[in-house]
């Protein structure tokens, strides 16, 4: 039996936090099994960043940089830039054809965003803006892909990605694929305020920080209110420092919230066992993103052989496309 195939991607956002962690041990464990296609998604950035599209580039060297020092690996998978592979573009326009405003108009995320855009002060009405799912429906069907590993925010995104590939091949003849979402469990990192973890907020921790940005951070973190001497009993249930132990010291997490309870363990040795606990899981990505960055050009060389075997296979599904459109 062949592969399934695997197309995901994320918008530019510069270095990641440590809460993409999750995400990315994702896709490593799915390069073994699938054939995986993870793309820099710069003009999805460009539907709410086309006024300052500068640091566009950039980010995605910086993010990319970071993929590959936490495992995903070009020898497995097609590491690419949607912009570079210009079919993205040309299937985008042939699948906007075919549909329906109504069906990007209740797209939930459609109006928050721009509600939220619009109380920042900025107009995002644009006709990119609105396709956004049509791009992405055109990211994934231009590989035929039939697995896509989303978060749960990106659901309604692919109901719609279904629609428009059986519409399609309803119209015309059968091209595509209807792909799959594969959720993964992502468990929910807030930022170290305890707010949602943004580098708008100044509230996370770089997935390759060094040790003083780690104790720096862990030291800021939130913890019970309540507790003023080390003494005093404390509620874990409360505090940040807990919940990330949750999820990096989970197999001594009984013994840290007694400790924490009975007033056994101060604040500052629980942060500073916190701090050791992350360290332990940034120190490999970190050091193997230093190896990269010490090769000059290795990202890009990267992304160029992506590109490269992405277009192949893409131009096949446009030819395939334009053939089942104009020639039957
Ligand atoms: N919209 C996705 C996000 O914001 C990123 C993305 C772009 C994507 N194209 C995609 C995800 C195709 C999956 C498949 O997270
Ligand atoms: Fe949080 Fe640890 Fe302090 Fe308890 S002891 S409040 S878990 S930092």
């Amino acid at each position: 039996m062949s592969k399934g195939r695997i197309l995901s991607g994320m918008r530019p956002t510069g270095k990641l936090h440590i809460g993409h962690k999750s995400v990315l041990d994702n896709w490593k464990e799915l390069q073994k099994e699938y054939e995986c296609f993870f793309c820099s998604a710069d003009l999805h950035a460009l539907t709410t960043s086309f006024d300052n599209p500068g640091g566009i580039r950039t980010n995605t060297r910086e993010m990319i940089a970071d993929w590959l020092a936490a495992g995903i690996d070009p020898e497995k998978s097609v590491i690419f830039v949607q912009s570079d592979v210009h079919q993205h573009a040309e299937l985008h326009l042939l699948l906007s054809m075919i549909t329906p405003l109504g069906w990007l108009e209740r797209v939930p995320s459609y109006k928050e965003k721009i509600q939220y855009h619009h109380e920042e002060g900025k107009d995002i009405m644009n006709y990119g803006f609105l396709g956004y799912p049509v791009l992405m429906t055109a990211d994934i069907l231009v590989y035929r892909a039939d697995t896509v590993p989303v978060g749960e925010d990106q659901l309604p995104h692919l109901e719609l990605s279904r629609e428009i590939a059986r519409r399609y091949n309803h119209l015309y003849s059968t091209v595509f694929p209807e792909p799959q979402a594969k959720l993964a469990e992502v468990p929910l990192l807030p930022g170290i305020d305890g707010r949602k973890m943004s580098k708008s907020y100044n509230n996370d921790i770089s997935i390759s920080a060094d040790t003083e940005e780690i104790a720096a951070k862990v030291n800021a973190m939130v913890t019970d209110p309540n507790r003023i001497r080390k003494t005093d009993p404390g509620n874990p249930e409360v505090c940040v420092v807990y919940k990330y132990h949750s999820i990096f010291t989970a197999e001594e997490l009984e013994a840290i919230a007694e400790d924490c309870r009975q007033g056994n363990i101060g604040c500052v040795a629980c942060k500073k066992y916190l701090a050791q606990r992350l360290n332990n899981v940034i120190k490999p990505i970190r050091e193997r993103r230093a190896e990269i960055m010490n090769k000059p050009g290795y990202v890009d060389e990267v992304l160029y052989e992506g590109s490269r075997k992405a277009s192949e296979i893409a131009q096949k599904t446009i030819e395939m496309a334009k053939n089942a459109l104009f020639n039957e």
